[in-house]
């Protein structure tokens, strides 16, 4: 593994509780322009170079034996970069779905991409993931969400006009029923997320889904990320005592990872019995 500055430390798969293992973990994919402008290259070699990295998370990810795997790899902010980069990114994400969904088809990876499909994503860009969407609809390994052109607040607008769209009064609406037309209702939210590069911040990333989330953030630049940070972030996040607003009993009652509200409601009626 390159040497590199981390926050954390990091330990090999034997350090981690496979027992603990978190359901979902969600990248913040944050560092590339940076990396490549310390080497004195373009910005969008960086995000090239951020392309060996996501695959050996993937790996590592497939090797903890998580069931969810989702990245930041376009913002609905994003298209406020220059117009070469945009374009570069655009490329570079249809490509790399065309050299990597075999790959990732053959170890059991379900593809899949949050974000807006709007006019401003190029159609071919379209074919590719709706083309590696359905050649991994069946997998069940581990499933890869890719949020692109994607906002949080984004998501929960579209979630307000579908409700609204389907005449569900105001009186009916509760978590579950947003939860329910988010763009994935069936993924849990992410019991860990990570970002790179030292930024201490979301970026629009998730904001309905990782209300209870545990937040590891890293000086990593994204290309130098690899499975042994992913490893280490998540023996950081088994350090954590997750309580849900409560006393803490989801922690002493962990299965292991699982969707936050169902935990929560666990741990309450386990706080209950237990009082
Ligand atoms: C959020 O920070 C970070 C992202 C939306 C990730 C962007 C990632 C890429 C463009 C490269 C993707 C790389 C691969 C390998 C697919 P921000 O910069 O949008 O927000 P900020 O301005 O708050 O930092």
């Amino acid at each position: 593994m390159k040497a590199h500055a981390s926050s954390i430390a990091t330990p090999g798969l034997a350090g981690i509780d496979p027992d603990r293992v978190p359901a979902h973990v969600a990248c913040v994919m944050d560092g590339n322009g940076r990396w490549a402008q310390r080497r004195g290259l373009a910005r969008t070699e960086g995000h090239a170079a951020g392309e060996e990295a996501l695959f050996d998370t993937v790996e590592g990810a497939l090797e903890l034996g998580l069931g969810w795997l989702t990245v930041f790899a376009f913002s609905t902010e994003n298209w406020r970069r220059s117009k070469d980069e945009v374009r570069y990114l655009m490329n570079f994400n249809e490509q790399l779905l065309v050299r990597r969904r075999d790959e990732l088809h053959a170890k059991g990876v379900r593809i899949r991409f949050a974000g807006r499909r709007d006019w401003r994503v190029p159609r071919r860009v379209i074919k590719r993931m709706d083309e590696s969407a359905a050649l991994t609809a069946g997998n069940r390994t581990m499933t890869l969400t890719m949020a692109f052109n994607y906002g949080g607040r984004a998501e929960i607008v579209d979630a307000v006009k579908s409700i609204v769209a389907e005449g569900i009064p105001a009186s009916k609406i509760d978590d579950k029923v947003i939860a329910k037309h988010l763009y994935f209702p069936d993924m849990p939210d992410p019991d860990l997320v990570i970002r790179t590069s030292g930024e201490y911040r979301i970026s629009n990333f998730l904001l309905w889904e990782l209300a209870y989330s545990e937040l590891v953030f890293t000086e990593v630049l994204w290309p130098d990320f690899r499975r042994a940070d992913l490893f280490a972030a998540v023996s950081e996040y088994q350090k954590r005592n997750r309580r849900y607003g409560g006393l803490g009993a989801s922690s002493r009652f962990h299965r292991g990872g699982s969707n936050g509200a169902q935990e929560a409601v666990d741990a309450e009626q386990l706080e209950g019995r237990y009082r």
